[in-house]
């Protein structure tokens, strides 16, 4: 193929470590040649990267896979190919699809370039071997991002932790972490680029440990991590995510608290407020633990945001399980959470070992009751706010009006004000004036 023909049109699911892969497998395929492209009519190569988590995110992308016959039909030359969580699950079956010739798992994106080229002798190339090592350090991604201001960097991949109902460990692999060098350039090169926050991604980010492969007794941990990229410049706002309860160690508080630039946000995924249920998820922690690490993050981080993930009607959920999560939600008053009904993955523990026996409609009641209770506890969160001021990075214009401006507050609430001469990238302090329960509303002031 010429490389003037080489253009790669890519759609991103599931969650922000596949924008980041998105990013990395673009830039194995620029180095191999490629152009990106955002219109899917220009393109001979179309990768979609996929997400397993829930039956509905599977469902989408197999609707959308379908849809990609009329491109095929257009440009019977095209390739398709599917990368990410749900390559590697469901291999072979996405590899005999009729449109579908290349199917590549989250550990094998630095085969792209090679199994491009043997497709033009055979029509299916496919490479899905999980790594116990592969973590893409050298590699540069690119940027997909459209402000310029916030990108992630992916610290760690994998997961050992086998929560029951999870799919992740099977599709991402075991846990490893990246060596930390590699993501102080990276950040580096981000800051000098004109950005001005990093999200360090990881499943569990609180287990990353790095040991000089020269020196295991050098190590580095996530609280070691975080200063040295706190450390890169007081501009560079520093996110990170996802914490483990099990996982969460003061060390971590206590640099939050130390240096302004990391951002006054945690997100600690509860799952469930009974510790019946988080003993079947298998999350190593109880409802009293979890309550513990809140009680120490509100100490020693006063005025953070706290959110969270949350599954409802998990398998043998009774009404009483509900409730404990319903009362874990009011004690912690969480600014938001991210809320689920619990979908069985085929192949998972909970699958193979506990009947999915909550009835589709009360999963579906429970969810409204755990939305409904959310909305008004960020309400009431965004109440507290109004009359403060806080300092906002300007991400780009807001969803309604080009005459205003939208960031996020160290506390990851969503801001927007009026947008006089500021522009993305820059910090504002602005002083709250009202809200809704997504937003803040304010005005900039000195
Ligand atoms: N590693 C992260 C999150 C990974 S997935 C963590 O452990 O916190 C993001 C969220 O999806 C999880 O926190 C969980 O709330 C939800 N989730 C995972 N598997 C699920 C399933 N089978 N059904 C419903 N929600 C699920
Ligand atoms: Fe899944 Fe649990 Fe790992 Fe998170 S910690 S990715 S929920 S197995
Ligand atoms: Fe989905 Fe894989 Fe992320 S299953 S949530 S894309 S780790």
């Amino acid at each position: 193929m010429n490389n003037i023909d080489k253009k790669v049109y890519i759609e991103t699911y599931g969650c922000q470590m596949n924008v980041y892969d998105s990013e990395l497998a673009l830039s194995i395929l620029k180095d191999d040649g490629y152009e990106r492209t955002e219109n899917i009519e220009d393109a001979n190569l179309i990768l979609v990267n996929t997400c397993s988590i829930r039956d509905n995110a599977e469902q989408r992308i197999w609707g959308r896979v379908n849809k990609f016959h009329a491109e095929k039909r257009k440009n019977k030359d095209v390739i398709i190919g599917i990368l990410g969580c749900m390559a590697e699950r469901l291999k072979d079956k996405l590899l005999a699809h009729r449109d579908i010739s290349l199917v590549l798992g989250p550990d094998n994106y630095r085969d792209l370039p090679r199994l491009l080229e043997a497709l033009d002798n055979n029509n299916k190339q496919m490479s899905t071997d999980l790594s116990k090592e592969e973590t893409y350090s050298d590699i540069i991604p690119v940027r997909t991002d459209k402000n310029g201001v916030s990108a992630y960097i992916s610290i760690m991949r994998g997961c050992n932790n086998y929560c029951t109902y999870c799919v992740v460990p099977y599709t991402r692999g075991v846990e490893r972490s990246r060596d930390p060098q590699s993501i102080i350039n990276e950040a580096k090169d981000l800051f000098n680029k004109g950005y001005k926050e990093v999200n360090l991604l990881g499943q569990n980010v609180n287990s990353y440990i790095w040991m000089d492969p020269k020196n295991t007794s050098n190590t580095v941990d996530f609280s070691q991590l975080l200063e040295m990229v706190a450390l890169i410049d007081p501009k560079l706002r520093v996110r990170f995510s996802t914490s483990h309860p099990k996982d969460m160690k003061n060390s971590v508080l206590y640099t939050i608290a130390m240096y302004p630039n990391i951002c006054n946000h945690i997100h600690l995924p509860v799952q469930s407020g009974s510790t019946r249920i988080l003993k079947k998820m298998h999350r190593i922690y109880t409802r009293e633990q979890y309550l513990e690490r809140i009680a120490k993050i509100k100490e020693v981080l006063p005025t953070a945001g706290i959110t969270t993930d949350i599954i409802t009607g998990f398998c043998s959920e009774t009404e009483e399980d509900h409730k404990e999560t319903l009362s874990l939600m009011e004690e912690v008053k969480y600014d938001w959470s991210f809320m689920f009904q619990y979908s069985e993955r085929p192949g998972t523990m909970a699958a193979g070992r506990f009947p999915d026996d909550v009835s589709p409609e009360t999963k579906a009641r429970r969810l409204n009751e755990i939305i409904e209770l959310q909305t008004k506890l960020s309400m009431e969160s965004n109440k507290k706010d109004v009359g403060k001021k806080f300092e906002v990075l300007v991400e780009g214009f807001s969803k309604k009006s080009d005459k205003e401006l939208s960031g996020r507050t160290s506390e990851n609430k969503v801001c927007v004000f009026p947008a006089g001469n500021y522009k993305p990238g820059d910090y504002v302090n602005v002083l709250v004036e009202s809200c809704t329960s997504a937003t803040l509303i304010g005005t900039p002031i000195k």
